[in-house]
């Protein structure tokens, strides 16, 4: 991911790249934290545990579980810039000893067997090409009885229609996902990789208001009309925001986290 996404995503999202979890008023930046607070409730993350953060951003998530439970975590993202913002980020907080931040594409990546008692990823999987290898490959780093938490964008549940597949499209080429899956994929891959599905959550109706918001932020920054300046890539992400929340009401998208567990 360019340096410039990033930055438009740092502008308009804060160093947590990705949605809110609302249950009220609250602020997008208190709603982003709860999303990550559920999730590491939801993955029943503890003190100290070994946590792989797959497509770790600026570190938002690795950040969290380093300073709030002393979790000694593993980022990677494909992107050398929030490699370095990372890690800059975790040494003026203090947490470079509880964090290591690396520059890895998650489908070729190799760990060694059982390294990890969480593998952990927010909206990364989306991105990838080949999400059943992945979550294959990813089983194996997990020691017996760990966890996998996802948060993914999903197709959602009424994506039949040619307008309804023709916005998953909008959204995939805007979001640079090669395709996105359904609820029901993830539940498969998860289980066909030897994992047992312990939680699917559908927080589509609790996530969207993030797509008002961006679309306010991005009007009142002007940050679309300097993308202009830069990359194509950055001005067709912001333009896609409504295309993203329209596809969101109208369920051909949908939000889930999943958390399975690796069979001791
Ligand atoms: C929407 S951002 C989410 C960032 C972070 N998980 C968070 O919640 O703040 C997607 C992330 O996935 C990373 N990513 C995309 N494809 C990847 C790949 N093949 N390998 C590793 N990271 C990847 C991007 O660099 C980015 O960090």
């Amino acid at each position: 991911m360019a340096g410039f996404v990033t930055g438009s995503y740092k502008l308009l999202w804060g160093e947590h790249i990705h949605h809110g979890l609302w249950s009220a008023d609250e602020s997008a930046a208190d709603a982003q934290l709860r999303l990550t607070r559920e999730v590491a409730r939801l993955a029943g993350i503890r003190t100290g545990e070994r946590v792989l953060d797959v497509g770790c951003g600026m570190g938002g998530s690795s950040l969290h579980l380093a300073r709030t439970l002393q979790c000694q975590v593993t980022g990677i993202t494909i992107s050398p810039f929030q490699r370095r913002w990372a890690s800059w980020a975790a040494w003026r907080r203090g947490l470079s000893r509880f964090t290591d931040f690396c520059c890895a594409d998650a489908e070729t990546i190799e760990f060694e067997p059982n390294r990890f008692d969480v593998v952990w990823s927010i909206e990364c999987t989306e991105h990838l090409f080949d999400k059943p290898e992945f979550f294959r490959r990813a089983a194996g780093w997990l020691r017996p009885g760990g966890r996998m938490a996802i948060c993914a964008w999903l197709v959602g549940d009424r994506a039949d229609s040619q307008q309804a597949k023709q916005m998953v499209l909008d959204v995939c080429e805007g979001s640079f996902c090669p395709s996105l899956g359904s609820a029901s994929d993830y539940r498969g891959w998860l289980e066909q990789a030897g994992l047992r599905v312990g939680v699917t959550e559908d927080w589509t109706d609790s996530v969207v208001k993030t797509w008002s918001i961006c679309e306010a932020r991005v009007k009142r920054t002007g940050v679309s009309r300097l993308a202009g300046w830069v990359d194509r890539d950055t001005v067709r992400f912001l333009q896609r925001f409504r295309t993203i929340r329209q596809a969101y009401e109208q369920r051909a998208m949908a939000y889930g986290c999943f958390v399975a567990e690796k069979p001791a």
